[in-house]
């Protein structure tokens, strides 16, 4: 036995240096740099912000996902004007040798643009069969040199660690955004029915959310992505062109809710698809848990799930639950906000989501446009969409208003819960010492 060890080492010395001479060589004639070799590889300036312009103006990267449900592909989530961009070209590069493959994008503009010049577009382009290519660079034409193109990496292209169940995406925070108090209940109330995750695309808020939003971080629920939208675009803060004539609606909305759909949709089982002022409320279960558990079972074929939005009124109080350590915090008191609206003649209640997120292709703010699976609109007794705003009907006398306090149920903990995070935070209202 023994006599064959010396031998072995030998041969195991000779494999090993042959492959580092190999190597460096390789080092050597490829690279300039032993650095991140592998964008060396692909040239290109590897894009770091989520939105990337493209030098024609019309054009915004946010990125670049791979998707093989139906044909091996990536799928590029951006932002292009429906009429101005005509032609874009995925240029593919092989991390190992710097092979370069190029297709044609296929520009879908979704058909939810709302008049806008601006729209959510995926470009959508064919991956060569034979590799697996790691970046991608978007140009306007099939020739020339990419050398100086933002290179983007294509995410979801090995997914890692396991999913967690629930993700809440929040569209776009912004205009200084600091209704405190409500974010603050609703992400106590997300915590109490299940959530795992918030991914918050935020444009602009407070220095008092800031803090907020950092104690939510550090918990580890929060994630930001930074949306800079209004740095490009000209932004409306309504959702219809007619509304307010500017580039693009809601500072993009539709764009970061496809973003997080596709971002999250390895990394969570569910996405639930509001804005902070909405918590989809179970009537029926005391958790989301428990009523997806159910819903899934009823309809397992179904990949989306329609929540009926109501609206409480935030000009319409009870006295009950008025609590006076929180009125130094600006924001709304949604305990104190359990009168919703009526349902109105002609018309329909729009819809809040809770997707598998797996099986939606584009989605919108109350439908998805393209999915997989069967969209099941949920009874309002099993669930709805409670939102805390402004009254759509104006001036509706308080007896026209429906009691609705499913939300009270969840007083007891909403409160201690708030309570703890007022505290930990540094107010300086005195209120908190
Ligand atoms: C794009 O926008 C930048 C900054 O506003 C400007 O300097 C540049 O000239 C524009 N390029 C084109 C092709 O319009
Ligand atoms: C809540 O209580 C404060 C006093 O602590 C009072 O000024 C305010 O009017 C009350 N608001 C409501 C809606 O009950
Ligand atoms: C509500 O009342 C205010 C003041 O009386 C009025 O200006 C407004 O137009 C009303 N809104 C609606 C929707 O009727």
């Amino acid at each position: 036995m023994s006599w064959k060890k010396p031998r072995l080492v030998f041969a195991v010395c000779i494999a090993s240096c042959a492959s580092i001479l190999i190597l460096s060589y390789f080092q050597r004639t490829k690279l300039s740099s032993a650095s991140a070799p592998e964008i060396k590889l692909c040239r290109g300036i590897p894009a770091t912000d989520t939105i990337t312009p493209l030098r024609d103006n019309r054009t915004f990267i946010v990125a670049p996902y791979f998707d093989n449900r139906k044909d091996k592909m990536t799928r590029v989530i951006s932002i292009v004007h429906h009429k101005e961009v005509e032609e874009l070209y995925c240029w593919f590069c092989h991390s190992a040798n710097g092979e370069i493959y190029v297709s044609k994008a296929e520009i879908d503009v979704h058909s939810d643009r709302f008049d806008f010049p601006y729209g959510t577009t995926d470009l959508k382009c064919l991956e060569p069969e034979d590799w697996e290519p790691r970046y991608v660079s978007i140009h306007w034409s099939s020739r020339g040199d990419i050398d100086q193109l933002p290179l983007f990496e294509i995410r979801n292209r090995d997914p890692e660690g396991s999913p967690v169940t629930f993700t809440v995406c929040i569209s776009t925070m912004f205009g200084e955004y600091n209704n405190v108090l409500q974010f603050v209940q609703s992400m106590e109330m997300y915590k109490i029915l299940g959530v795992d995750r918030v991914v918050i695309y935020k444009n602009s808020c407070s220095p008092l959310m800031e803090k907020v939003l950092d104690y939510y971080i550090a918990e580890g629920i929060v994630e930001i992505i930074p949306w800079p939208i209004d740095s490009y675009l000209k932004v409306s803060s309504y959702w219809h062109y007619s509304m307010d004539p500017k580039d693009i609606g809601y500072y993009g909305q539709i764009t970061a809710l496809n973003d997080c759909i596709y971002r999250n949709m390895h990394r969570s089982r569910y996405i639930l698809l509001n804005d902070a002022d909405e918590i989809i409320l179970p009537g029926k279960y005391p958790d989301w848990n428990t009523m997806m558990q159910d819903l899934q079972e009823q309809h397992p074929e179904a990949g989306v799930f329609l929540f009926e939005n109501h609206i409480f009124p935030t000009t319409m109080f009870t006295y009950k639950f008025n609590i006076s350590s929180w009125n130094a915090i600006p924001g709304i008191n949604i305990l104190q906000h359990v009168l919703r609206e009526p349902d109105q003649k002609h018309v329909v209640n729009p819809r809040k989501m809770i997707v598998d997120p797996k099986k939606v292709v584009q989605t919108s703010v109350h439908s998805v446009l393209q999915a997989y699976g069967v969209s099941v609109r949920v009874p309002m007794d099993v669930a709805l969409a409670y939102h805390c705003r402004y009254p759509l009907q104006e001036n509706l006398s308080r007896l026209l208003l429906i009691k609705d306090s499913t939300l009270w149920r969840y007083s007891m903990p909403l409160i201690g819960r708030v309570n703890k995070i007022l505290r930990r935070i540094a107010w300086n209202t005195g209120e908190y010492e």
